[in-house]
């Protein structure tokens, strides 16, 4: 099915906004992003029902989701998910979109090199190129938030810092955002914008239950964030899908753990115990597990989204429904902790 021909199907949907959905303050800043994110990786690959996908994406808007992320590599093929998205966009959403903020990323390899992205993907040359090719296929004058997505040890911060910031003045980006920066290389990137009158606005970081990676280290990327204002917007909440029920009974065909061998690799008889021991807990506060992984994440003001992935519209429900419950509780939060710490080896790493 194309994507024109989907877009004619369905209604304009109407966002339920703002009573169902929490909103929460990005760094020190004046914007406001869902709770939940819906992110665009992987679960909007082409060769996926594009019924599904187009089902998932006006879902999300329907039960308050304002925020989507996307990048220029997504897909596969890449560009697709962007491509896809600004065609639904167009058909069904473009009335609403003030209410919507549109991240997407570059930097990573995209075409072929020396310009391409990855080595020199934090290049003047290659960030301008690939944002008005990201604008092209989203069919948008301008996104909300446009970040780097990978920190390039061989461009100077400096030219990455005056190429973004050269994106906000010329109208094609609201906002700034970093991706995958080591916490000391985003605090100098957000003091050249900042010098250049631009403010970093978020930093995208994975972040789980089972992915402490941005609490380690001297001085954590976490403080880090903290400490300047920055948000955090964290990927893969849901460790990918070890932090739901998925894999609580075997591995279905179809999850992720049978598409992409390193998720299949993770999904040990050590993880699974682990797993169903956290379900336990979750069934105790009447959750679902992938609903106490958010709210473990949300207790933390820094973040200010988690942006989740969802393969149909019952999975994005189930997370969603767990918005309004009620927080952890010290001794939950101690327990879980208490929980992991025994078993460093299911750690994403
Ligand atoms: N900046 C970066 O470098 C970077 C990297 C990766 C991701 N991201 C962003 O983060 C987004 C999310 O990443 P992710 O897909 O890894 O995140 P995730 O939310 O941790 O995992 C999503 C997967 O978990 C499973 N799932 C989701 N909800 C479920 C539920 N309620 N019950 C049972 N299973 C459920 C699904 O697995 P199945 O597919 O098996 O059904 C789904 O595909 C991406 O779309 C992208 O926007 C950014």
């Amino acid at each position: 099915m194309t994507d024109s021909v989907l877009s004619t199907t369905t209604a304009s949907p109407t966002p339920t906004t703002h009573a169902a959905m929490t909103y929460r303050r990005c760094g020190r800043s004046g914007l406001d992003l869902s709770a939940i994110s819906l992110g665009l990786h992987r679960t909007f690959a082409a060769e996926r029902p594009a019924e599904i996908r187009q089902a998932v994406l006006l879902r999300a808007f329907e039960r308050g989701v304002t925020s989507f992320d996307l990048a220029n590599i997504y897909g596969p093929p890449v560009g697709h998910a962007e491509e896809f998205f600004g065609a639904i966009y167009r058909s069904q959403l473009a009335s609403h979109r003030d209410e919507i903020v549109i991240a997407t990323k570059a930097g990573v390899p995209m075409w072929d090199p020396p310009y391409g992205g990855g080595l020199g993907g934090g290049s003047r040359k290659h960030l301008i190129s690939a944002a008005e090719a990201s604008l092209r296929r989203l069919g948008l004058d301008y996104v909300d938030i446009f970040y780097h997505h990978r920190f390039d040890p061989t461009t100077p911060l400096e030219e990455t810092a005056s190429a973004l910031a050269d994106l906000v003045r010329h109208g094609k980006a609201l906002y700034i955002g970093v991706s995958n920066y080591p916490g000391a290389q985003t605090a100098i990137l957000s003091r050249l914008l900042a010098e250049q009158g631009v403010r970093l606005l978020v930093a995208q970081e994975r972040y789980n239950l089972l992915d402490r990676r941005i609490e380690v280290g001297p001085v954590s990327t976490l403080s880090i964030l903290a400490d300047q204002g920055i948000g955090l917007a964290v990927y893969s909440p849901l460790d990918s899908g070890r932090l739901t029920d998925r894999y609580l009974a075997g591995i279905p065909e179809g999850s992720r753990a049978t598409t992409h061998a390193e998720m299949g690799a993770r999904v040990t008889e050590e993880y699974v115990d682990v797993a169903r021991q956290l379900n336990v807990y979750a069934e105790e506060r009447g959750q679902k597990l992938a609903q106490l992984a958010v709210a473990w994440l949300l207790r933390h003001p820094v973040v200010a989204t988690a942006l989740v992935g969802a393969s149909s519209v019952a999975q994005l429900d189930a997370t969603l429904d767990g918005l309004d419950q009620p927080q952890l509780s010290a001794a939950e939060f101690t327990a879980i902790e208490d929980l992991i710490a025994q078993h460093p080896h299911i750690m994403f790493a």
